[in-house]
Formats: C-alpha cells, structure tokens, sequence
C-alpha cells in the first residue's frame, strides 16, 4: 500500500506534490519521491526515509515546474531505500505505482534478454520499462501505456509522464485506489483525496480498466483496451481535512477493520497457484525440501500475533501433522527451549520491531533454528534478520489496536500450513484446491461478514455500561475469545477475560450473574452442539448470551439473547471471519464510552522495550 498523487496545472507542482504526500504518509512511509517536468526534461528526486526527509533535501532549491508525480512507499518488493524509492525511471518515461505486480519476475526477465537494465529490486519498474519498450516501437505515449499494460497482471493505480510529450499526464487503474480531483484550470491524481482537498472538492472516480489523460485543459477518460471515451460524473466531497485522512471513517482501527478485504487479497495475490494445487514458496523464500525436513515447529509472538500463532498451532498440526509449540516472546527467551535441529521457528509480528519478538528470535538463532518470519513491515529487524519472511501486504497499520495485521497473518498461516502438508505428503491434491477455492472466496466472505456492523453496534449499545465481560470460544476458535477480550481491555477499558469454552464450568462459572454478559462463539464446526450446551450453562444462571454463529445456526439462536450471524466457510478459516464481530464490538463499546480509540491509553503500536 503506498500513496501516489500527481499535479497538472498553473501553479508551481513541487509544494503540491509535496503537500499532497503528507497527507498520504498513513498510506506509507519508508521512502519517498517526486517527479517534474521542465524544458522537456523530467528531474526526478527520490529519498529512503518519510516526506520531511524529502522535504529536507530539497529545501533552499528553487525548483518550480507546471507538471509532476509524488510517491510515499509501503515496501512490498525490495527494501526501502533510495533506489527502490518511486518514482522510477526508463528512458524518458517516468512512473509512480501503488499496488503489486504479480507477473514482475517474467516480464524483467524477458526485457533483461532484450537489453534493459533495472536499478531497483521493485515490481514498479518493469510497468516502466515495458511502456518505454513500446514507444520506442513508435507508439504515441498513450498507445505505448495501452499496449504495456495488456501484459501486466496484477493491482495497480498508476500516474505517468514522458519526455516526448510533456503536456500530460496519464493515469490508470486496477483494483488499487485513484482519485482525479478537477480544479479550476488545474488537475490531480492521488490515491484517496486529502491529498488534494485543500484545493479543491471536485472529485472523478475511475473504474478498473480507464485510462484517464490529464492536461491543463481537463480531464478525457476512455477505455485502457476498447479506446472508447467513457463519460464520468463528478462528486462534490463534503469531508472535512480531517475525516478525509480517514477516508470518511471516524478511526483509523474501523478504516482498518474495513480495509481487510482488499488487504487479504493482497497478502494472496500470486502466493498460490490454484490450478496447479501450489503455494509459491518463493514468496516464503522456503524450499519444498525445507519444508520436508522440518518435524518440530515454535511460534513466538507478542499481543495480537500472539493469538495468530496459536490459531497457527490449530491449522499447521491439523493439516500438516507436524508438532508446533507456542510462546509467548517474553517468555521464549527466557525458558531455555528444546530446539531440536529439523525445527522451524515462526515469528509472528505486524511491526518487525517488537524488542520481546526480535529478542526471541536472536535466541532461536542461537540454538540453531531456521526462522520464518511473518511480518508486515518490509526492511524491518525481524524481516532482514529473518532466514525466511513472508509478508502480510496489509498496508500501514495505524491504530494500536492490530486488526488487518491479524487476519492477514492468519491467511499467512493458512498458506504456509498447506505448503508444509504438501510437502509432508499430507493432504491430497484435490483437498489442497478445496483449501485453495475456499481462500479465494475470502476477501468476498469477509466483505460480507462487515455488513454485520450495525447488528454489532445495537449489542454494544446493550453492552457498554457492562464491568465485565466473557468470551467463550472452542478449538481453532479459542483464540479468538482471546482475541475478543484483548481488545476490549485494550480500546475500552472493561475488565474481559477469554476462556476455552470447556474450562468454564472450572473457574469462570462462578462469576456468572444477570450482570455479566458472554460472547459465546458458536461456529457449525464439530464442537457446535458442545457450545450449545456452554451456552445453556450460562442462561441458567442468569447470564446473558450474545451468540457468534454462522448464517442458519437456529440454534443457536434459541439459546442467546442477542445473536450475530456470519458467512460459512471452513474450518481453518473460521477465525478470521469471526474476528471481525469482535473487533468491531470492541470498537463501538469505545467510541460508546467516549475511549480514545487509535491511541488508547498506556499502550503503543510497537513495543520496543523489554
Ligand atoms: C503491541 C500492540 C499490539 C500488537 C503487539 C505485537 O502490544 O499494541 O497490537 O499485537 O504489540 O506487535 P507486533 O508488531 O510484534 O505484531
């Protein structure tokens, strides 16, 4: 996920540009770049580091131009530094790129036999150099970016400018985000529009598949491959600056919450071959004869990753049939583990900085263990220390509260869980493709389980003055109860433990009165009719149920007060559908009691300390 915008118009590009990207830093902010054209000649200055570091870098200069791009990165390919800083360059065509081009390696390939030469390690350049190959076949620049794309696969929004032809500007896009905001005598492209609210509130949106030329005469879309002018409506924005950064959300966690579609299908884009029944372990920089060779698996985490790495536990031993153990960081490190030699350690953290995590991990090192890391921060100390990573591609997380970061990891889990079974032998192929149609359908189920948020809000209108709270789940949902409680200590204050809904009737069942409420998550998995009967325990003693169930589960219905219905899907991935009543539970029990949602108190987004 990175931040993009462009500027064509009458007054000078560098300050907009600029501006415009430090309302897109929550999009990114491990390098930054921007791009102007003068004299037919396109300077570009690029840095590793946030838009200050930009800024700094230019300040004193005197450099003015009508015409630009600005980019913020979220690594996904290459390091952040400045090399592989956008906006990227081939000939005299320059380039700024938000999205993941899944068919990089074969296109570089093939323009490297042709003679090009890359300076970065990203998926960016090639769009470049594919599109610089075109016009030096004699295509206009328009044709050249037509014909380029028609070979690239995967997400993009792109803006572009060309030497040859320094009155436009060309914009793209595909299932990633863009935004052309119409000013008088003046016009932008941007990845969401603070980027460019300041100057104006006249907003196109473009569909997958146009093409939009922009010069300082307006606007015209057409078709990328039909060439067909298409005819847009313009929106007058009403958003406020600062509702604008959210993206119309009230906080960045429900943002977050909201964005997971799009971030789970990022974290599977090009991971998996379906047809072919595989997971590309290049993404994991993992063999097959790895994998074959490893018969014990650790996975340490902290907080949030935590609970992935005991979901990880259900799913790696269910299908793979390999033992995993789970720990907490701090702990790890401190217990003298058994690391025998085949083991695995996966390390689990959004931020890759975590001191209990990365400490955990030297420690592994130590004894011997080769360490996967599954981590959302590209270049971060767990990802290069790290003998393997494989990233989750969700995006900057802002609020404390790791919600997109979670369920990306657990489809991380879910990924790698298959690739250990097929190289252990231990699923068939045609369950492998049942496991792999099911991801598929994900990023659509979790769309669908989000319409669950005002069913969710009228239970937290119930629910906020409560003192306590419990939440009851079983097997690879356990951790999910966990989870669920977590966060509503976290966000809101309230007292809430997560119990194995089995272990109840051992302890938490003292505690149940008509004042205390239980979220029971009652999946139709094997242990449907054991909730039932926990749920049944509950009611008679006065507590109150709010059942977590999958659509048609009547009865689960019958045994609660308040009831909330979920999409099917299997049983690995259950978890992650049913994180999302409980995030957004959390959240409106907050905002309710007037919390501090994105930046609760005594806690932070990355711990650094011991
Ligand atoms: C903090 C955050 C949590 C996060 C945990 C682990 O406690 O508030 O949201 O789950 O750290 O962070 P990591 O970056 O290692 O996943």
């Amino acid at each position: 996920m990175c931040g993009i915008i462009g500027y064509v118009g009458k007054r000078n590009a560098i300050p907009v540009l600029i501006n415009g990207l430090k309302r897109l830093e929550y999009r990114g902010y491990d390098s930054a770049g921007i791009a102007f054209l003068n004299d037919n000649k396109i300077t570009v200055r690029r840095c590793a580091g946030k838009i200050r570091d930009l800024e700094n870098s230019i300040k004193g200069e005197r450099l003015r131009s009508f015409i630009g791009l600005g980019h913020t990165r979220w690594a996904t390919h290459g390091r952040p530094s400045e090399e592989n800083a956008h906006p990227h360059r081939a000939g005299g065509i320059v380039l700024v790129h938000n999205g993941i081009i899944e068919n990089y390696f074969e296109l570089k390939e093939d323009l490297k036999k042709k003679g090009h030469v890359f300076t970065s390690e990203t998926d960016t350049e090639v769009i470049c150099h594919l599109i610089y190959s075109f016009s030096q076949k004699g295509l206009s620049f328009e044709d050249a970016t037509r014909e380029a794309l028609k070979h690239v696969e995967g997400a993009y929004a792109i803006g572009v400018i060309n030497e040859r032809e320094p009155d436009r500007m060309l914009a793209v896009k595909k299932d990633s985000p863009l935004v052309l905001g119409l000013g008088e005598g003046e016009f932008f492209i941007a990845s969401d529009i603070p980027a460019f609210l300041k100057y104006t509130r006249d907003v196109i949106i473009p569909e997958n598949g146009e093409l939009a030329v922009i010069t300082d005469k307006g606007v015209s879309i057409s078709g990328l491959i039909s060439k067909k002018p298409v005819r847009k409506q313009t929106t007058r924005i009403t958003w406020s600056p600062a509702m604008a950064e959210k993206g119309g959300y009230r906080h960045f966690m429900l943002k977050e919450i909201y964005e997971q579609p799009r971030a789970i299908s990022d974290t599977i884009r090009g991971r998996f071959f379906p047809e072919k029944g595989v997971v590309n372990l290049e993404e994991f920089s993992l063999r097959a004869g790895d994998l074959k060779k490893v018969n014990k698996i650790f996975l340490v985490a902290c907080g949030t990753s935590w609970h992935a790495a005991l979901i990880g536990k259900y799913m790696i031993e269910d299908m793979a049939r390999v033992p995993c153990e789970v720990d907490i960081a701090s702990e790890f490190r401190y217990r003298r583990p058994i690391v025998p030699e085949d083991s695995l350690v996966i390390v689990i953290t959004q931020s890759g900085e975590t001191a209990d995590t990365i400490a955990a991990q030297r420690e592994a090192q130590k004894l011997g263990a080769r360490v996967l890391s599954i981590c959302n921060v590209v270049g971060s100390t767990s990802a290069r220390e790290a003998d393997s990573v494989f990233y989750t591609h969700s995006g900057p997380e802002i609020g404390v509260a790791s919600t997109k970061a979670f369920t990306t990891q657990l489809t991380g889990l879910y990924l790698f869980s298959i690739a250990l079974a097929k190289a252990k032998g231990a699923l068939k192929s045609g369950e492998i493709k049942e496991l792999f149609s099911e991801l598929l359908q994900l990023p659509e189920k979790v769309e669908k389980a989000l319409r669950i948020n005002n069913a969710v809000l009228k239970v937290a209108r119930k629910f906020y003055h409560a003192r306590d709270f419990l939440y009851l789940g079983r097997g690879i949902n356990y951790p999910i109860a966990l989870e669920g409680a977590l966060k509503l200590k976290e966000i809101s204050y309230i007292h809430a433990e997560g119990y194995p809904a089995g272990e109840m009737k051992h302890g938490p069942i003292a505690l149940i009165d008509n004042n205390m409420p239980v979220l029971a998550l009652a999946p139709d998995d094997k242990v449907f009719e054991k909730i039932l009967s926990n749920m049944e325990e509950v009611n008679s003693r006065g507590g109150k149920v709010i059942a977590v169930a999958t659509e048609g589960a009547a009865k689960a219905l019958v045994r609660a007060s308040h009831a909330l219905f979920l999409p099917k899907t299997n049983y690995y991935l259950t978890p992650v559908i049913f994180s999302i009543p409980l995030h957004l539970l959390a959240y409106h029990m907050a905002v309710l009691r007037k919390c501090n949602v994105d930046q609760p108190r005594n806690l932070a987004k990355s711990v650094t300390v011991e």
